[in-house]
């Protein structure tokens, strides 16, 4: 189980990486286009070198730029020559449903040793043919497929029954995270990897009431300092939604 981020943005990967919880990055042209890369393939390039090198040797997918079957080939060999971590992602199929794409992976993975995620993807039947054709990644956009009406969850559990008793090699990325909710739920229900949205990792981490425990301590370490007694009495604001509960608790403990 794994979580990779779903991001262009270097400070952010900086920022998770040094905390030692991120083991891969994806990206795809719609992100880095709102992170301010420009200038084509030139610019995809030089953003994709550096954060490939900040991450190494854990993997960065980056999205191939077109649907004509001879380039997105030799677009393919050439993104996977920038870092020896370059995973490239390529779409299940073209816009109008073209079929040309698993050919394209199956060369790929088979006959170039190209590491290959297979997106845009709703279904668990489209990610077991994605890693039938030899991906090693298969993602599927959770967030998208619960948009449409259904979870995506009961997809998740088909597909990994599948690539179990299958033996495949593909590792299921749940992508198109929408809420903080989501990554441990696609976890649990068999996703190998949940690439995060950076805002949803904090919004992991940081717990209210974790605040209000720490601030605790910290003025309490502050009185200790001054020779004082702590209050035995702490208020807890607990922000719920729209409306604001305040509760009062007295502490089981009292400092010495
Ligand atoms: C990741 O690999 C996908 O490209 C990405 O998560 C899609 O996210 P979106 O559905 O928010 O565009």
């Amino acid at each position: 189980m794994a979580i990779f981020l779903d991001t262009g943005n270097i400070s952010e990967i900086k920022k998770y990486h040094r905390m030692g919880i991120l083991r891969g990055v994806t990206t795809n042209p719609t992100i880095l286009l709102n992170e301010g890369v420009i200038g084509g393939m030139k610019g995809v390039k030089t953003r994709t070198i550096e954060i490939a090198k900040l991450i190494d040797p854990y993997p960065l997918s980056v999205e191939v730029t077109t649907n004509d079957k001879g380039k997105m080939l030799s677009q393919a060999l050439d993104i996977a020559g920038w870092a020896r971590n370059i995973v490239v992602k390529i779409t299940i199929h073209g816009p109008k449903g073209e079929l040309d794409n698993l050919e394209v992976v199956h060369e790929l993975e088979t006959h170039h040793d190209i590491r290959i995620n297979v997106t845009a993807m709703m279904s668990a039947q489209q990610c077991f043919l994605a890693a039938m054709a030899g991906a090693s990644y298969v993602s599927l956009l959770g967030g998208r497929v619960n948009n449409m009406g259904y979870n995506v969850v009961g997809e998740i559990k088909i597909l990994r029954q599948l690539l179990d008793e299958h033996k495949l090699k593909a590792q299921i990325i749940l992508a198109s995270t929408r809420e903080v909710l989501n990554v441990l739920e696609w976890l649990q229900a068999g996703a190998h990897i949940v690439t995060v949205v950076p805002k949803f990792l904090e919004g992991m981490i940081v717990h209210p009431y974790s605040k209000e425990t720490v601030q605790m301590f910290l003025d309490d370490a502050q009185k200790s300092e001054l020779g004082q007694t702590r209050a035995s009495e702490t208020k807890v604001v607990l922000a719920e939604k729209n409306s604001v509960k305040e509760t009062t608790f007295v502490s089981g403990r009292k400092a010495k």
